[in-house]
Parts: C-alpha cells; structure tokens; sequence
C-alpha cells in the first residue's frame, strides 16, 4: 500500500508493507529519535506527535498507536520538526528552558509537542492538555508555568500547515485498504467480512503493540470522510461513526453539559483526538464512557451491509460480553440522539480522576412531570458484562416524587438489575454501594439541594 502525508515540513510519499507498522517504530528506524517510546500503549505521551488533518486543526497524538495507514492525507510534525530553519526554537521550547520545564528529559519532547499542538490551537485548559504526559522527575508545575507564559505569544507561521496534497486515494488491495467513502467501505467489507475495521485505533493499535496479533485484512476508515461529523436536525443530533470524541465533547458543552464534563476525563486529549464514537461503540466494552450516556439518551444505532441500512435502540445492540447484534460486513454509521426529556446526569468513577478507565460509569435522564417522575431511563457501564439499562431501579421510581425515600428503594432495586464483577478496579460490593450513591446524587440535584457538581480536581 502506497501513502503520502507531510512530514515536518517535507512531502512523503512511502510503501508501507506490513499496514499496522505504528508512526512511533517508523520514525525512530528512520533516525528521528525524539520522539520517544515509553509504554507503547497510550498512557504516558512520550510519543506525541502533531497530526493535522484535511480540517487544518493541528492534534496531539500517540505516535505509538498510529499505524502509519492512518496518516494517508494528513501532515505530522515531530519535536524534530518544531524549530525555525534558522534554528529558532519554537516558543513552547524557549518556556521550557526559560521555566526549568525539564530535568532528564525524555518525557520532555512529548510535552513540548502536545502543548505546541494546543498553543498553536489557542487551548489555556493546561492541566487537561498535558493529562495524558507523564513525567517521573521535574514535576508539572514548572510545565503548567511554561504552558502559561506562551499563551499570548503567536503561534509560528510554520505551525500552519497548508493541505497535504493530491494524494491517491490510497488504494484497495485484499490485504489492506483506505476507502474514499462509506460507499466504498460497504462495497469492500461486503466482500471481506472477516477483515478489522481500524478506526481510531486506540483499542485496536493495543492488539498490536501488546498482544502481537497479526490483524489480516484491514480497512482504515479515517478517509471516509462522510462517516465524519455531527448534524443537528429536528428533534436530535446524527452523529458519524467516525466523529472523534474530543469533537463529540465540545459539541455537547451545552446540549449535555453533564455528558461533556465527564468526556473530559476519556482518555487523555491524544486518545480523544484519536478514539472516535464508532470505535467505541462497536468495541463492546462493558466499561466503554460513551453507551451508558447515550442509552439513557434514548439514541439509535445507524448500522449498513452493503446497501443495507438498519436502525436500532442503541441499548439492543448489545447482547452479552464479547457479543454484539451486528453481522459480518456490517459497520457502525452513525449514533442518533435525540433531545432529551429532562437534563443528563453522567458519572464517572474510576480510580484516578485523569486518564483512566472507568470502574462503573452511570448515566440518568429522570424526567419529572406535575411533581411525579415519568419515563426514568438509567444506565449504567462496569456493572455488567455490557454496558445496561437498570430497568427495576427505573420502575421504583415511575409516578414516585422524587423524594429520598424512592431513590433509595431504586438503589436497593439495583442489586436486581445487576450483579456485578469484582476485578482490580473494584469489588462488586464497591460497585453496587457507589451505583446507589450515585443515584442519591441525582436525587439531590432534582431537588436542587446540591449544585450538580460532577466532579472535584484534586
Ligand atoms: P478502534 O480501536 O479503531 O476500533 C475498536 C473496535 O471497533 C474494533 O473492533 C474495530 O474493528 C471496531 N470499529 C471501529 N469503528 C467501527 C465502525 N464504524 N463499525 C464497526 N466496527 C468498528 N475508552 C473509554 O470509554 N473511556 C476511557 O477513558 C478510555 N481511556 C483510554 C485510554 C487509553 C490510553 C487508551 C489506549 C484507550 C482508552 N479507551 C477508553 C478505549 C478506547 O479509546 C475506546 O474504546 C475508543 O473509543 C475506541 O475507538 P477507536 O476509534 O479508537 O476504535
Ligand atoms: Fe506511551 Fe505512546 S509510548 S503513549
Ligand atoms: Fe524526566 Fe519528565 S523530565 S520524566
């Protein structure tokens, strides 16, 4: 398979032999070392590279989960590449110097390009932007002091990166293919039912880096540019598959505030910028952020095989660990959501409050008519081997006010609906007692007793 991309600066175009060699392998064979490999799966930043895509927004990505298909179109920048032609540093470098931002330095180039990509995007949320850098020595608050002292400084002009291109349409072997459209992805994955769907690849790009599997046919989706984006129409929003979760999250701020806070805390801001709705959806993880808030939404899961199209409650889609409704050659289109009947409460409990994945995650629309709460729908991730709706805890609180008393029967209700795994995340007795917290917490916010704080930073 044949891809172009930019590479600091400089048009590339490359074989790629084996179509899941990570960025991260490429770039250090190939003598740009800075860029550094510490977990390899994710977590600690010190891959960050700059991807911009068709859209012109420059993002912060994990070099090491980015197989290099996925950069067909798109222009990188490595910390290599920051610095003016004359050597001038790139301001992000010069604060990190000036505010004595680094000691041993190898988490250093993934920090300075992850907040080059936000400076160059006018972020000042310093703290969410570096969640995702881990650094063992210098500390963060030298980091979060040099992050600071760049925020008015314009970005350098070689930061902008004209549109790559015309690249080819990065082909369709039997192997491996870029599709142009969903059309063509529908066509293909019709004729390969057996091949992985790459998306994002923050879960895929792990099958990979940590379990060596060998993946056979891939299709990468990220150039089905139609699978991409979000319309608003009547009644709700149609959200593409391929939509990445850093876009659904500022999209939401304020449809669901609630759903928006806690998609702060997916990931890091360089999984985010790679995780798409899709993927998440699609994986079928029990302990995956996004269903439990769209089930409650009441949102609809848009699937196609070939010219086939069909429309299901999201909640259906998934039948038990490990096993979806979905058939071979059929994809995730889209995710509908429509306007929901009172406000979104999600939360998010997990044992670190950045970059974690959740240990339960609960989400509750509890609409309340004439004093009497009609048509609850509560959903719950990590209580379950799917992410599911709590359907006798919903029926303990139908036509009941909504006083302390109902909640409370509803939480005792919940050890009906689930029965839920201990792991190392939690004991299914933490479980069950945090779930009945939780809905405890709704309670309070329907009765305007508390501010609906979600959550605290330490
Ligand atoms: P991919 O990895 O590309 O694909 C995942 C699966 O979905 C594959 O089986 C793929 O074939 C399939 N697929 C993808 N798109 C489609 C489609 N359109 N139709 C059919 N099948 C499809 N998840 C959370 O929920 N919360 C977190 O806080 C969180 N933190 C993470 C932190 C790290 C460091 C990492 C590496 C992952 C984390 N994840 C988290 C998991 C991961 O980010 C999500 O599951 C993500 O949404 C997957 O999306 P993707 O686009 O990367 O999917
Ligand atoms: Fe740790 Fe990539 S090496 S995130
Ligand atoms: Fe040593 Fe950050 S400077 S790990």
């Amino acid at each position: 398979m044949e891809i172009s991309f930019r590479l600091n600066g400089a048009d590339v175009t490359i074989e790629v032999d084996d179509p899941t060699e990570t960025l991260l392998d490429r770039l250090r064979a190939d003598g740009l070392t800075g860029t550094k490999e510490g977990c390899n799966e994710g977590d600690c930043g010190a891959c960050s590279v700059i991807v911009t895509g068709p859209d012109g927004v420059p993002r912060a990505l994990n070099g090491c989960i980015l197989f290099l298909p996925q950069l067909h179109g798109r222009a990188v920048r490595t910390v290599e590449g920051l610095e003016g032609v004359d050597g001038t540093l790139h301001p992000v470098q010069q604060a990190m110097i000036d505010h004595h931002g680094s000691q041993c330095g190898f988490c250093t180039p993934g920090f300075v390009t992850t907040l080059a990509a936000a400076h160059a995007r006018g972020e000042t949320d310093h703290a969410d932007q570096i969640a995702g850098n881990l650094c063992r020595c210098t500390g963060y608050a030298p980091i979060l002091r040099a992050a600071r002292a760049v925020e008015a400084v314009p970005v350098p002009e070689r930061m902008v990166e004209p549109p790559v291109g015309p690249v080819s349409d990065g082909g369709g072997g039997d192997s491996a293919v870029l599709p142009a459209d969903a059309d063509a992805l529908a066509d293909w994955y019709l004729d390969h039912p057996d091949a992985t769907l790459i998306a994002g690849a923050t879960d895929v790009g792990l099958w990979v880096t940590k379990q060596f599997r060998d993946l056979g046919p891939v299709a990468f989706l990220q150039t089905c540019r139609d699978l991409d984006g979000i319309e608003e129409g009547a009644g709700g929003l149609r959200v593409g598959a391929m939509t990445r979760i850093e876009t659904l999250r500022h999209a939401l701020r304020d449809r669901h505030p609630s759903l928006a806070e806690m998609l702060r805390r997916y990931g890091s801001v360089q999984v985010r910028n790679a995780a798409t709705i899709g993927g998440n959806i699609a994986n079928g993880s029990p302990i995956g952020d996004g269903p439990p808030a769209l089930i409650a939404l009441g949102a609809r899961l848009h699937l196609r095989r070939g010219g086939d199209r069909r429309e299901i409650a999201l909640e259906d889609f998934f039948l038990e660990y490990g096993r979806q409704d979905r058939a071979p050659g059929e994809f995730v289109e889209a995710v509908t959501i429509p306007d929901a009947a009172a406000p979104l409460y999600v939360h998010k409990i997990s044992k670190r409050f950045d970059q974690d994945i959740s240990a339960l995650c609960g989400a509750f629309v509890v609409p309340v008519e004439g004093g009497r709460i009609a048509g609850a729908r509560i959903a719950f991730g990590g209580m379950a081997g799917i992410p599911k709706r709590a359907a006798h805890a919903e029926a303990a609180l139908e036509g009941r006010e909504p006083t302390e008393a109902a909640f409370a029967e509803a939480g005792a209700a919940l050890a009906q609906d689930f029965t839920p795994l201990s792991d190392m995340r939690a004991s299914a007795g933490y479980r069950l007692a945090a779930a009945e917290g939780l809905l405890m917490r709704v309670c309070h916010a329907l009765q305007g007793r508390s501010e609906h704080v979600l959550e605290v930073r330490p």
